[in-house]
């Protein structure tokens, strides 16, 4: 069996930056509302006319330079979003023109918030085959464009971003056979469908539709799912929280990443946190956390990162990956 190693990491982040101030203008909440019930500070927000495929292209094309790889090497594209350009083609198929992927098949993944390691644990499946060689993995979602600008509960929770992985099959003959990709765990629940939906669709109402959450339900959810992919993910390994050098959680709440720093002893200087720079980005928080974890010097080659997440869907999802 083959084994997927990290070869690059990259993002990307739309120039206008949204202050909590910023949004205290026109909507009836505070500075230190958000920051008490969140941690977030500041988001990110597409201009107009930018679309996801767009930020998605710039991740994935720092994430090539990254690698020192030429994108007509990359022979799969996975994007997770839940904001794609349009409802068909994919936007993973806009990326690949974008960025000249010319000999890459491509395709999106919808697993909301989960969706990065969703769309990882995919890629990884074609890699350990060996049906495919290279293959870029992004997450990329432009929430602001299903935004309730109106409804307080769920306008300030989310922001706009993008990130991306290279990742390269290699067999057991290879120097770093070791690093990469050990194990991913996934897990959904549609009954819970309505604790976090979109409210229609172009196909069916002619209108993007927005982001509707019971917010506390969602909460508890997501400190009890979480708490249960992360043990899956360390019990598969035979690890404990000792073992583990960096945990990158997906990014929706402070005080959900200090719930489960608590429940598992983590200390939170081995937790990524972006949350307050990114706001809650869906299917890029995770890869957008490596990027800057990688790219200050924290995480180091041959690390254990775990990666652990809980969204929509419901979904949510854990991941061991040797840096
Ligand atoms: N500013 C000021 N007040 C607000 C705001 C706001 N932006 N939003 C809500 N309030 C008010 C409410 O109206 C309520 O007022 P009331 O007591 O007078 O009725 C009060 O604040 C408390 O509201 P709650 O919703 O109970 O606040 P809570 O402490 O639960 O925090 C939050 C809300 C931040 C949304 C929290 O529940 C949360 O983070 N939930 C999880 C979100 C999450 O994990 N999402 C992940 C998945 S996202 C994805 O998959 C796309």
């Amino acid at each position: 069996m083959r084994r997927s190693i990290v070869r690059g990491v990259g993002g990307y982040l739309p120039s206008n930056c949204v202050t909590n101030a910023d949004i205290a203008k026109s909507l009836d909440t505070t500075d230190e509302w958000i920051v008490e019930r969140t941690g977030m500070k500041q988001r990110h927000v597409l201009a107009d006319g930018q679309n996801t495929s767009d930020m998605a292209a710039e991740a994935a094309k720092i994430a090539l330079a990254n690698a020192g790889i030429d994108a007509a090497s990359i022979d799969l594209i996975v994007v997770a979003t839940v904001t794609p350009d349009n409802p068909f083609p994919a936007t993973a198929a806009r990326v690949q023109a974008k960025i000249g992927a010319t000999n890459a098949f491509a395709f999106d993944v919808n697993a909301v918030c989960s969706g990065f390691i969703y769309a990882l644990s995919v890629a990884d499946q074609y890699l350990k085959t060996g049906m495919a060689k290279r293959a870029l993995v992004i997450g990329a979602d432009a929430m602001s464009k299903i935004l309730d600008w109106n409804d307080r509960s769920t306008a300030v929770l989310f922001g706009d971003g993008a990130g991306a992985l290279v990742l390269e099959g290699v067999d057991e003959s290879h120097a770093d056979y070791n690093r990469g990709i050990h194990s991913a765990h996934l897990f959904s629940d549609g009954g819970c469908y309505d604790l976090l939906y979109v409210d229609t669709t172009p196909a069916c109402a002619k209108q993007p539709g927005h982001v509707r959450m019971q917010g506390r339900e969602i909460f508890k959810f997501a400190i009890k799912l979480i708490g249960e992919a992360v043990e899956t993910v360390l019990k598969s390994n035979n690890m404990t929280v000792n073992d583990i050098d960096w945990f990158v959680p997906h990014q929706a709440n402070l005080r959900i990443i200090e719930g489960i720093s608590v429940h598992f002893k983590i200390p939170m200087e081995k937790m990524v946190v972006t949350v307050d720079k990114h706001s809650n980005t869906s299917a890029a928080t995770i890869p957008l956390a490596l990027w800057e974890a990688a790219r200050d010097g924290r995480i180091q080659k041959g690390q254990k990162v775990v990666l652990e997440a809980m969204g929509g869907g419901l979904t949510w999802a854990s991941a061991l990956v040797k840096w």
